[in-house]
């Protein structure tokens, strides 16, 4: 299951513009599909800006909240956000952290596993830090689909761009289908694996609101659009400008799908 690495994240404000604002309207549902009781131990890997974070202490009542990433400007930016006494941002490769395991109730990750170089151990450190008969979960945008904000996107970059092909964030990240999720959770030994698809509407109230924050992104795009001349950024411009749908008002009404994963760790393992 291919993932990238080198999509690397640094600039928080840039980050919320462009995605947070959209993930944030994922992870309530999210977090309400987990049910999980309140004063439950929580971790949340690739915590990024801590937008899921801050969905979990307003609707999860935890007792307990550990966010950790890669990305030293968006954990800084999440301890500003978020000051809390039951929470800690700690900056942390997925890949080596270890915690005194097993010591979570419910480990989660937003928009995060196609982003690691492998996904499989991934998810396996996460299911060891949670206790047996505790609850793995996360989310992935549905970027070969209904993620229509990046689908416009890498369509319209291969309009104008026959080597965005190899770029496409729909053909590279092969881990946000539903079948390969379920795949990677019942791999690592997760028990009840369920996935479901989480839509919510994406409305861009004009034009530049859609394109400016593109220009910011963080991730694939951003390494895609640094590649580009002007000329050809031009034409990219040009291009979502003809293809996006346009209200009368000039909004751009879209909708992101996004895939979400759960799984429940033997009480034996
Ligand atoms: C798209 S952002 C998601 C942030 C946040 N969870 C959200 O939903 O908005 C992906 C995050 O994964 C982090 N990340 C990528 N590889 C990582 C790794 N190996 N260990 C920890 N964090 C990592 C990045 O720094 C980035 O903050």
């Amino acid at each position: 299951m291919e993932s990238d690495a080198g999509d690397r994240f640094s600039n928080a404000n840039a980050y919320e513009a462009y995605v947070g604002r959209w993930s944030r309207l994922v992870a309530q549902p999210f977090i309400a599909w987990l049910e999980m009781a309140a004063d439950r131990a929580w971790l949340d890997v690739g915590a990024g800006t801590g937008i899921l974070s801050q969905v979990i202490l307003e609707e999860a009542s935890p007792a307990k909240l550990v966010g950790f990433d890669l990305s030293p400007d968006y954990i800084e930016f999440a301890r500003r956000q978020i000051q809390d006494d039951r929470v800690a941002f700690i900056v942390g490769d997925a890949a080596t952290i270890a915690f005194e395991a097993p010591s979570f109730d419910v480990v989660v990750a937003g928009l995060f596993l196609n982003f690691v170089p492998a996904p499989q151990r991934a998810v396996t450190s996460m299911v060891e830090a949670v206790r047996g008969g505790g609850m793995v979960a996360g989310y992935v945008w549905d970027y070969g689909g209904q993620m229509e904000m990046m689908r416009h996107f890498w369509d319209a970059a291969m309009q104008v761009d026959p080597a965005a092909h190899e770029m496409d964030a729909g053909q590279r990240f092969t881990i946000c289908h539903p079948d390969n999720l379920r795949a990677l959770f019942q791999s690592v030994g997760l028990e009840a694996v369920d996935v479901i698809a989480i839509d919510v509407q994406t409305r861009f109230r004009d034009f530049e609101d859609y394109w400016q924050p593109f220009l910011g992104a963080q991730g694939s795009v951003s390494k895609y659009l640094r590649g580009l001349n002007d000329e050809r950024r031009t034409a990219l411009r040009d291009q979502l400008h003809r293809q996006l749908p346009t209200t009368d008002d000039g909004g751009i009404p879209l909708m992101a799908r996004a895939w979400a994963v759960k799984g429940i760790k033997a009480d034996s393992v």
